[in-house]
């Protein structure tokens, strides 16, 4: 990215940008700026860039956009972050007071490089990675931001989102929209590893992030966990089944606006809807890919983010795209490389990746098996404030409109 430099047009006194910098050098006591730059380097279209590396990543110069910085392309390897997860869950079990007693949680969370050290992986998206050990729970709680789970793990603990009781494994999703109660914890014998996700940098940028852990409905005040209102399968029986909602209950979760009451996406179902159209030609940037939709509304699950699942058949290679949102990707299943502005990222099974706005992106599948790929973006909010367009390119390389 070139960025605008805060310097005179040619052919334009210089002597007037000294003047108008004088001019706030009293205006900034008053809290006032006096514009005296471009409104770099916002100034040109979205997909002006190449897409390759120097596009993102760095601190955008120029006063307006002075605070303003771009996430990067990046891919945490599951061999690097599991070891840091095996240590805390190592110290968790010997210590004297858990982690999980004075940090709320055990888990590691993924700084996007390009983000100056924020908690966050994208403009939006946050996301930390959660290890439970045997008898560990997490208080029950609410708050402002939408959430979900991924499972890493064989068998992944549990979640109780409002009375309902999630028993979750893995490639399992368990939504807890904003608003909804809930807790998790660990009753198996292992430690338990799954991956939060979460729109929190959106609501802190809104200044709109908070939990609530005191007013527990339904629950004593000693007693950290819900109590089951509902067993395992709940949402699965009344809205699992594909064109069918059911007319007797009510689809509120919580206090949020048309909140997902589908709460758990099991992961053999993801992975046997996926294998079941496998025959089909696809998207030819996407390979075969399924929503993660709200039965109810068939809208995306948060109207923030919005959940997919994609299969790359082996040999498949996608052409690229880019799109106005951010992407964050794990990998289920598989082996591949994405290459994301101009940089190449080899995976394998549980690494995750991050495709930031704007840069290109393609998948290849170099394994000898089936890719299962999880992508969680931000392009919900987007479409609904008019926002998302996406574009990509054809096998001649010339580049189309995706979305307008
Ligand atoms: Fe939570």
């Amino acid at each position: 990215m070139t960025l605008q430099e805060p310097t005179a047009r040619p052919g334009l006194s210089s002597k007037a940008l000294e003047l108008m910098e004088s001019i706030n050098t009293d205006a900034g006591k008053d809290n006032i700026w006096v514009r005296t730059q471009m409104n770099s380097p916002a100034q040109r279209p979205w997909f002006t860039d190449p897409g390759g590396a120097t596009g993102t990543g760095s601190m955008a110069k120029g006063r307006v956009a002075a605070n303003q910085m771009k996430s990067a392309p990046y891919r945490w390897r599951w061999k690097d972050y599991k070891a840091y997860l095996d240590r805390l869950s190592r110290i968790a079990s010997e210590a004297d007071v858990p982690p999980i007693e004075f940090a709320d949680r055990q888990s590691i969370l993924l700084t996007n490089p390009g983000l100056n050290g924020r908690l966050q992986v994208t403009s939006t998206i946050r996301c930390a990675i959660s290890i439970y050990n045997p008898g560990d729970i997490a208080p029950a709680h609410v708050h402002s931001p939408n959430a979900s789970r991924t499972i890493l793990s064989a068998k992944g603990g549990y979640t109780n989102v409002e009375g309902e009781r999630c028993e979750a494994h893995r490639g399992d999703i368990i939504l807890t929209p904003n608003g909804t109660w809930h807790d998790h914890g660990n009753e198996d014998k292992e430690p338990v590893i799954w991956i939060d996700m979460l729109d929190w940098p959106l609501m802190e940028y809104l200044d709109c992030a908070w939990v609530d852990q005191e007013f527990k409905p339904g629950i004593g005040s000693n007693q950290k966990s819900q109590a089951t209102l509902h067993g395992d399968g709940y949402s699965e029986a009344l809205y699992g089944h594909g064109g069918l909602v059911p007319t007797f209950v009510s689809h509120q979760r919580g206090w949020g606006y048309e909140p997902a009451p589908y709460i758990h996406f099991r992961g053999e179902e993801i992975r046997s809807a996926l294998e079941r159209l496998r025959k089909e030609a696809g998207d030819p940037h996407e390979g075969i890919q399924m929503q993660l939709v709200n039965p109810v509304t068939g809208k995306p699950v948060f109207p923030t983010l919005n959940y997919q699942t994609q299969l790359i058949r082996p040999g498949e290679e996608t052409l690229p795209k880019r799109e106005t949102c951010g992407t964050f990707i794990v990998v289920i299943d598989g082996k591949g490389k994405t290459e994301i502005g101009g940089q190449t990222f080899d995976w394998e099974q549980n690494d995750i990746m991050v495709v930031p706005n704007f840069v290109w992106r393609k998948h290849t599948n170099t394994g000898t098996g089936d890719a299962i790929l999880y992508t969680v973006s931000d392009s919900a909010l987007l479409r609904s404030i008019g926002q998302y367009r996406a574009q990509g390119k054809d096998k001649s390389g010339k580049v189309i409109q995706l979305v307008q």
